[in-house]
């Protein structure tokens, strides 16, 4: 949520900084801003900011706006309006100061109350302008010790960076709660939110901790800790090359990435596989057998579409391992004081390794003495770092707001778990090697199903004009519907109902008509004649029909047919030409595909 981006070095700045903003777009995209330490005699900070997206903001560049140091952002409103008073960077009274800001400073109207009775007068409603004040008013006589000073009033998450006239050899960054990460080039360097923004510059990044700030010159980069501590951080070279960021052939992320799952399932596979013993290798669980032996429970803590993975997952490792498993929302987990036993193995799931709710339900199972392991893609993020060990699903980057490839990851690596968990408990070698063929198969049956996509394109026209949409599955079909029905409603702005098929006639069944179509998941498991009597009483009550099935559906007006696995991992393939369903319905009604309304990629706030 917001993107910062940073540059100090010889090249002019505001090109590099909005080629950094469009990169980063996706974690905001409000409005824009960008601040500069001007060239030329006249010297001092220029700042230019923009109501709506990043080529709104570079088509109001002023004509003269060059540097080679500068700062800017890309925002999701949290507090005051999108407009361009509230777009970042904010300066402090005299404009010496200029700060992005991503995060939620939590006493911004009691510190804003305290400044403007010192006579402040404030030109937005954000609370990232307090910062900027605070910084601007301390009498500290490094830019350094500035910060640190105006850091000590603020209660809340920041990952911020600072530029101020009268050090114009310098940009400061400071992180708590929201990421930092340092860009290391050849008398250059760069600052940002995400890697995103700096892989077609460098692949050597420095990921601050928390309570870390840095000073980055041209040529040189330091690392301490609020309290002024050095600390010692070595690049790192980021996985991915920059060409995994771009769109290439395609015109949208979203379809990139929906077309990417074939070799990002085997990605997740690679080097993992123990045929010998029929399981796999996870190495950086941190759980050795014994300690997996005493497991009693599995929780699973995720939120949105890692939820819904979650929910699968745990049914795959109660299926596989016998373990009592559930998945619960981590934002609703967090606040009921839940009970944290020792022998609960929990797992943190998300793409971003961000998501603020994710990690404060880690941090208080820690604190409650916990083992938490987590299910991340990117790698270095907070919940990564803040877990006990875990399993990275190498889905590579995933820039569409609207999860696809990491979903299906996600799920291909809570099977590894269960996998791992049910070979040290009672499944048996044989079960172990179903298991394997299984997830070998899956690149090539994904491939199969992605090749229908002009027959899904052409479903998507004939239920495009429904205003709402049912989806249905029972037990392992039904976080699979769940999954698909938040996917149609926040790309397509369909609404969108999921419910298991068992529960129709205790309710749902009344919305049943001509006008409210159902996507039932019907695989060809034990419960296929139940699902069934599902489709007829739909039927019954003239309710259009797209099933989703290993096999043509009578009763249903459309099938997809996708490929059979092993029933466990059949939930894995299910979900993916709805994936396709939701992409086209929602380009035939003109959406924003990768940018829906009022979301953002990482939700770094409460
Ligand atoms: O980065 P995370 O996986 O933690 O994000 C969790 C949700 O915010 C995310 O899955 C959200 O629901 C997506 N928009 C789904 O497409």
């Amino acid at each position: 949520m917001c993107g910062i981006v940073g540059y100090i070095g010889k090249r002019d700045v505001a090109p590099l900084l909005l080629e950094g903003l469009q990169r980063l777009e996706y974690r905001g995209y409000d409005s824009a801003g960008i601040a500069i330490h001007a060239s030329g005699k006249t010297g001092g900070l220029k700042t230019a900011k923009a109501k709506g997206r990043v080529r709104e903001l570079e088509s109001r560049l002023p004509k003269r706006f060059a540097g080679t140091t500068g700062i800017a952002h890309t925002r999701w409103a949290t507090h005051g309006a999108p407009n361009d008073e509230n777009a970042h960077p904010h300066v402090d009274a005299e404009g010496k100061v200029a700060v992005v800001h991503n995060g939620i400073i939590d006493n911004a109207a009691e510190l804003r109350a305290k400044l403007t009775a010192d006579g402040v007068e404030f030109a937005s409603e954000t609370d990232t302008e307090v910062l900027a004040h605070l910084i601007g008013r301390s009498q500290a006589e490094k830019l350094e010790e500035k910060v640190r000073e105006a850091l000590r009033h603020i209660e809340g998450t920041y990952g911020i960076a600072v530029l101020h006239s009268d050090f114009a050899d310098r940009i400061v960054v400071a992180r708590n709660g929201s990421p930092v990460v340092l860009g290391i080039g050849e008398k250059e360097m760069f600052v940002s939110s995400d890697v995103a923004a700096l892989v077609s510059h460098t692949r050597q990044v420095v990921t601050l901790d928390d309570g870390e700030m840095a000073t980055l010159k041209a040529d040189d980069y330091r690392t301490y800790t609020t309290e002024g501590s050095r600390t010692t951080s070595s690049p790192e070279t980021v996985e991915y090359a920059a060409e995994s960021y771009d769109m290439g052939a395609h015109d949208t992320y979203m379809h990139k990435e929906i077309s990417e799952q074939a070799d990002a399932v085997d990605r997740a596979l690679r080097g993992r596989i123990d045929d010998r013993f029929s399981t796999v290798h996870l190495g950086g669980l941190n759980l050795d057998a014994r300690e997996a032996r005493g497991v009693r429970r599995v929780k699973i803590l995720g939120c949105g579409t890692s939820y819904h993975a979650g929910q699968i997952g745990a049914q795959m490792i109660e299926e596989l391992a016998r373990i009592p498993s559930d998945a619960e929302p981590a934002s609703e987990f967090r606040y009921r004081n839940p009970v944290v036993d020792p022998d609960t193995l929990y797992v943190a799931v998300s793409q971003s390794g961000e998501t603020y709710d994710v990690l404060a339900a880690v941090q208080e199972l820690k604190r409650k003495g916990a083992r938490v392991l987590g299910l991340v893609n990117v790698v270095g993020s907070a919940i990564a770092r803040e877990t006990d060990g875990g399993i990275y699903v190498h889905a590579g980057p995933e820039v569409c707001v609207v999860s696809t490839k990491c979903f299906t990851n996600m799920v291909v690596s809570f099977a590894l778990l269960a996998l791992h968990l049910g070979r040290i408990r009672d499944l048996s070698v044989a079960d172990g090697k179903r298991i394997i063929d299984g997830l070998r198969r899956l690149p090539q049956q994904i491939t199969e199903i992605l090749a229908g996509e002009a027959e899904i394109k052409k479903l998507a026209g004939l239920y495009a004009d429904a205003k709402s949409m049912m989806f249905i599955g029972r037990v392992r079909g039904y976080p699979v519907a769940r999954e698909a029905s938040l996917k149609l409603k926040e790309v397509s702005y369909i609404h969108a109902e999921a419910y298991p098929a068992s529960e129709l006639k205790h309710g749902p069944l009344a919305l049943i008509e001509p006008a409210m179509p159902t996507v039932a998941i019907v695989p060809d498991d034990d419960l296929l004649e139940k699902n069934r009597a599902a489709l007829e009483e739909i039927k019954a009550r003239s309710g259009r029909i797209l099933a989703v099935a290993h096999q043509e559906q009578e009763k249903a007006d459309h099938t997809i047919v996708v490929p059979k696995n092993e029933p466990e991992l059949d939930p894995i393939l299910m979900g993916i030409p709805l994936q396709l369903l939701a992409y086209h319905t929602a380009l035939s009604l003109g959406r924003d595909i990768d940018k829906p309304r009022n979301l953002a990629k990482s939700v770094t706030v409460e």
